[in-house]
Parts: C-alpha cells; sequence; structure tokens
C-alpha cells in the first residue's frame, strides 16, 4: 500500500499529541470497546453493517477482529487513550491509506463518559499531522485527509472544523443507516498545506 511519495502502512504508530496518547488497537480494549458498542450514537453513526449485523454480546469481537492487523491493509487504527492509565476512551482511525494516491479517510468515536473534552479534534489533528508528514520522517506522506458525518451530528461537524476539516459540501444521501434511510452528509477534507488547526489548551 504505497505511493511513489507515500509510506507502507506496515508499522503500527504510537503518537503523544495535545495530551492524549495514540497507540495501535489491541485484544485488551475489549471491555472498553464493548461499552462503546452500547452507545446508540457509536452504532447509528461510527460502527458499521458488521457490527450492526452482530448479536450485541459479540460487538466488540466483531469491531476489535476488523481493526487488529489492519495496520498491514491500509488502515491506521488509533485507540485514542488517556496517558495517565492507558485505557481507550476513543478511536480514530484512518482508512484507505493511499488507496487514492496521496489521500486517506479518517473515522472516529469518543466513549459517552469521555465525551465533552474535545477529545475527538485533538486526535483527528495529531493523527492528521503525522499523516502529513513525509514518509521519510516517520510519517504516511499523505496530501488530503476527508471525513464525513450525517447532516444532524452537529458533534462530528464541530469536532472537524476544530481540527482544521474544512467543509466542502453536501454529498447528498451518502449514508444509508440500519433502518433503510438515507441520510445526506457534510464532506470535511484537510489538505497537507492547509493551516495548523488552533492550538489545543
Ligand atoms: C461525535 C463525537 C465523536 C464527538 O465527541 P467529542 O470529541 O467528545 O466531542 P465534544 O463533546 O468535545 O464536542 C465537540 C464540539 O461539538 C459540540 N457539540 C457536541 N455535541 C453537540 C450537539 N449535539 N449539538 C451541537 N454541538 C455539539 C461541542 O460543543 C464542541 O464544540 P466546540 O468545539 O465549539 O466547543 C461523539 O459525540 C461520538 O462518538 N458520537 C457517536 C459516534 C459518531 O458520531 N462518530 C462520528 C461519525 S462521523
Amino acid at each position: 500500500m504505497a505511493s511513489p511519495r507515500g509510506a507502507a502502512l506496515g508499522t503500527p504508530t504510537i503518537l503523544h499529541a495535545h495530551g492524549l496518547v495514540l497507540r495501535p488497537v489491541t485484544a485488551a480494549d475489549e471491555p472498553a470497546v464493548a461499552q462503546a458498542m452500547t452507545d446508540p450514537g457509536v452504532l447509528q453513526w461510527a460502527a458499521g453493517m458488521a457490527v450492526l449485523d452482530a448479536p450485541p454480546k459479540d460487538r466488540a469481537t466483531v469491531w476489535l477482529s476488523a481493526r487488529i492487523g489492519a495496520w498491514s491493509t491500509g488502515t491506521a487504527a488509533f485507540a485514542v487513550t488517556d496517558p495517565a492509565d492507558g485505557i481507550m476512551i476513543g478511536y480514530l482511525g484512518l482508512r484507505d491509506v493511499h488507496r487514492i494516491p496521496d489521500q486517506a479517510i479518517a473515522g472516529y468515536w469518543v466513549t459517552p463518559s469521555a465525551r465533552g473534552r474535545g477529545i475527538t479534534a485533538r486526535a483527528l489533528d495529531a493523527a492528521a499531522s503525522w499523516a502529513f508528514t513525509s514518509a521519510h520522517r516517520g510519517g504516511l506522506g499523505v496530501h488530503r485527509i476527508v471525513l464525513d458525518h450525517v447532516l444532524d451530528n452537529p458533534g462530528s461537524c464541530r469536532a472537524a472544523l476544530r481540527a482544521g476539516f474544512a467543509e466542502e459540501g453536501v454529498m447528498r444521501e451518502a449514508f444509508i443507516a440500519r433502518d433503510g434511510v438515507r441520510h445526506d452528509c457534510h464532506l470535511h477534507a484537510r489538505l497537507a498545506t492547509d493551516p495548523a488547526a488552533r492550538p489545543f489548551t
């Protein structure tokens, strides 16, 4: 999975930034993931159909099995953790790295008890800054990272903007929910050449 200017995504990476540690997801994260997979927002907007199709008791295992080892198939799957205890409080993934040359797609969730602290914006900025770094300096050498959210997810929109991901428009009926309802989505993107996010305090 390498572009002429990008990095192979084979080496799991640990990032320290903005008071967070982003490290590869592991099987030991199962209790934290199981808790998150009971949250209606995570299930509705971020878990994916494979998780929703699984019995509730198996959802964490299904989610984890798609992400442990995902580094070798083009996804940087980060557990977002509090440095004080290393416990997973959220997820930040960059998938399809270099599938389109120099691009990646971000996705995320935060466990309900950790919300309201700007975790997503900080984790997004940390992951993007790393991904924009050239391959020979330890990054991925991507130029453009995109993300999208349904229009009725204002928290995701605010977090994306705070991390420097500008709104680029509306993607009509781009998300189909489990109940079959199609939702319009905002497309956001940040370029390597965009201004950095405002400092996080
Ligand atoms: C979206 C999500 C990741 C944000 O979690 P978070 O990082 O803790 O976000 P915060 O609670 O710190 O809020 C970030 C911003 O959104 C705002 N916000 C949060 N919920 C909001 C709401 N319901 N309406 C309006 N604004 C809201 C906050 O005020 C804050 O704004 P600010 O930057 O101007 O201060 C989290 O709610 C979540 O996991 N939701 C379920 C899964 C999901 O939707 N994932 C994204 C799929 S695209």
